[in-house]
């Protein structure tokens, strides 16, 4: 059994679809990346799955609950980290923790040790009667991530969870994700860096409302078909105009950094050696963008 299974869920806001017939799975025990720009339904599929917003169309069942009628079952087995850290800033650090404990039901002896952990783990043991107002970034996301996992859940939605912190504390925390996932917890979460993306076991692109890819990061990569050949020109927008002007000169071209990528099949690929192309691996960015693209190709009458 996956820990988490869609099929064709939805989500309409009105006359606005948000989430459009997504269908995934997820195993238990690994790291499902969840990407796309922002407004694309990342948060809203995140929503449904937790049991706090209701499909309009589909199923979705988390640890074989229905995330339609079972959504008690599914609030009690889960932990989830909102995009905005769901922290009391007046509270100070262990009466957050408390808070959460009391939430989950947690008492006694075993609230006691299992704040300590938290505390622990999120490296804020002795700096528990500190304001949660005054912890910085990576600290606060930290304690954020003590509070969704004190009752320990088997499966861990994470929204976001590092926007707004600093570099080391990225890497600190995916540590601790890392740990988490080994330990069996099942994690999905939404992220804007490609570079996070990488370490994730499965990656799905979202673009407005649609899963428009789903797999491991290395078969993504493969699936791109050609060879991804990365230019420097003096001028890269000029030469981004000028090879786009012209027809079968490759199968795409666009921007990348300061670079230009081009997407060419073998026998394309020797007009550009007046720019020393360096046939290079597409990166995950190279991956959405031929998907974004193929997607847009596929909805233009
Ligand atoms: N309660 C709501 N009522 C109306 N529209 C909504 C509601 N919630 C979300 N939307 C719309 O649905 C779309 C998807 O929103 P969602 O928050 O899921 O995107 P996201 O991928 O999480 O974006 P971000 O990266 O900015 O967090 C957006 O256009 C948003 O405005
Ligand atoms: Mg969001």
């Amino acid at each position: 059994m996956y820990a988490i299974q869609t099929e064709q869920l939805t989500r309409v806001f009105g006359r606005f679809t948000a989430v459009d017939k997504v269908t995934l799975n997820v195993e238990k025990g690994s790291i499902y990346g969840f990407l796309g720009p922002n407004g694309s339904g990342k948060s809203t599929t995140i929503r449904m799955l937790c049991g706090l917003l209701a499909p309009s169309a589909g199923r979705g069942r988390v640890l074989g609950y229905d995330v339609a009628g079972e959504s008690e079952q599914i609030k009690a087995n889960i932990g989830y980290m909102s995009q905005k850290f769901s922290l009391y800033d007046d509270l100070t650090v262990l009466e957050n923790l408390a808070f959460y404990a009391g939430l989950y039901g947690l008492t006694g002896e075993y609230q006691r040790r299992r704040v300590e952990e938290m505390l622990a783990m999120a490296g804020l043991t002795g700096r528990h009667d500190e304001l949660t107002a005054n912890l910085s970034g990576g600290w606060k996301q930290r304690l954020a991530l003590g509070c969704a996992i004190l009752h320990k859940p088997q499966i861990l939605f994470l929204d976001e969870p590092t926007g707004g912190v600093d570099p080391k504390a990225r890497r600190l925390f995916w540590e601790i994700i890392y740990g988490l996932a080994a330990a069996g917890t099942t994690i999905m979460v939404t992220t804007h860096f490609m570079d996070e993306a990488e370490h994730c076991d499965k990656i799905g692109f979202i673009f407005e409302g649609r899963l428009i890819a789903d797999d491991t990061p290395g078969k993504l990569k493969e699936s791109i078909p050609g060879i991804l050949l990365e230019l420097r020109a003096d001028d890269p927008v000029l030469l981004l105009e000028t090879l786009e002007q012209q027809e079968n000169a490759c199968l795409d071209v666009y921007l990348y950094g300061a670079n230009l990528h081009v997407l060419v099949l073998p026998e394309q690929a020797d007009a550009f050696e007046a720019w020393q192309p360096k046939v290079i691996r597409p990166s995950l960015e190279d991956v959405f963008v031929y998907y974004v693209k193929t997607r847009r190709k596929e909805m233009r009458p």
